[in-house]
């Protein structure tokens, strides 16, 4: 089935890894059967939580449900922060900004860990740089903005050195790299992953996330979340959009191909790039960045820059949506470096 969409009225985004064709057409029919009572009375998170289960194939209560991931880091970060005046957490460079700001709202004292030239995980630096205060690691895989995997045994090596520490897995793209930490969850109890139902599911502005872990570790978690933390217009997008295989198989499949549109442009224009396992790639354009940005921008297309990101110098990341979608981009980019060069 062909599920291709035009880009969004307000141009074409492509800078905060969103699902650029929307969500599955199953969601947009659950959100319409909404009746007036169901506004009316406190969701209710059993069946919708039991379905995402069982879509990651796990067992009942190793699910708990976040108003986005962003939830869940700001819960990972607080519980991170209970127990100890001295608490710290590691921060793995380039990372989702939100690292950071969550670890500011909790206390957290941040160790930031800077990425070698190749931008590949340092798993001995973060190795070294534990120490007893450590209560929080986040691990970013597939590695936003650089799309790499985290080495195999890298979680197993961390929850083992850091038993003291919430090791947290955040799986924001995992849809597309088909990689998880989850087999892990029972044997290393200080793992949590996260996920989020905004990329490959395209529910970013409905805000579902979910924490996965064995139920003592969750404990802690659901004692510090507030009870209603989805509404039910994502409960019933939720519970559409993962019984829908078909879109999300679609979806991951335009976006191998939207990174190949852009791998093959980078050949051309000689730039260098970081083969992705997520639905974005990072660009190495050089000093042109932030000019390139600002023109595309001007067509209403809009990618990232990434030049201040640590180890991302004269970078900048574009989002592998929809294939049609990238060859938009891809064209525009080629058209605005062939101008500067006449
Ligand atoms: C690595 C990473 N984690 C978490 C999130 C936030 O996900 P959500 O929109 O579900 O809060 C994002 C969104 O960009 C992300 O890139």
């Amino acid at each position: 089935m062909n599920y291709n969409s035009e880009p969004a009225r307000d141009g074409l985004r492509l800078h905060l890894n969103e699902n650029t064709a929307g969500c599955s057409p199953a969601v947009l029919a659950a959100l319409r059967a909404i009746e007036r009572t169901d506004t009316a009375f406190y969701p209710e998170y059993g069946p919708v939580t039991a379905l995402v289960e069982r879509s990651l194939g796990i067992a009942a209560g190793w699910v708990q449900l976040t108003n986005g991931l962003d939830e869940g880091l700001h819960v990972a970060a607080q519980a991170a922060a209970r127990d100890s005046r001295d608490a710290s957490t590691v921060i793995v460079e380039p990372a989702f900004e939100m690292y950071a700001a969550c670890a500011d709202a909790a206390g957290l004292r941040q160790i930031h860990i800077p990425p070698p030239e190749d931008l590949s995980f340092p798993l001995d630096a973060v190795l070294r740089a534990l120490d007893a205060s450590v209560r929080l690691i986040s691990v970013t895989d597939p590695g936003n903005p650089t799309g790499l995997p985290v080495p195999a045994n890298a979680i197993a090596r961390l929850a083992e050195a850091a038993p003291q520490a919430i090791v947290f897995v955040d799986e924001a793209y995992a849809d597309f790299s088909g990689r998880t930490a989850i087999p892990l969850l029972d044997r290393y109890r200080n793992v949590v992953v996260g996920r989020t139902f905004a990329k490959a599911y395209g529910l970013a502005a409905l805000r579902a996330g979910a924490l996965i872990a064995h139920p003592d570790t969750l404990g802690l978690f659901r004692r510090l979340l507030p009870p209603y933390s989805l509404n039910i217009a994502a409960v019933r997008a939720l519970e559409a959009a993962v019984s829908d295989r078909a879109y999300l198989d679609w979806y991951v499949g335009e976006s191998e191909q939207s990174r190949r549109l852009i791998y093959d442009l980078c050949r051309r224009a000689g730039f260098a790039y970081w083969p992705s396992e997520a639905n974005f790639v990072l660009v190495r354009v050089g000093d042109q960045a932030a000019e390139l940005v600002e023109a595309l921008g001007r067509r209403g297309i809009f990618i990232r820059d990434k030049s201040r990101a640590p180890g991302c110098a004269g970078c900048v990341r574009i989002t592998a949506g929809v294939s049609a979608h990238t060859r938009i981009c891809v064209n525009a980019m080629e058209d605005i470096l062939a101008s500067r060069q006449n």
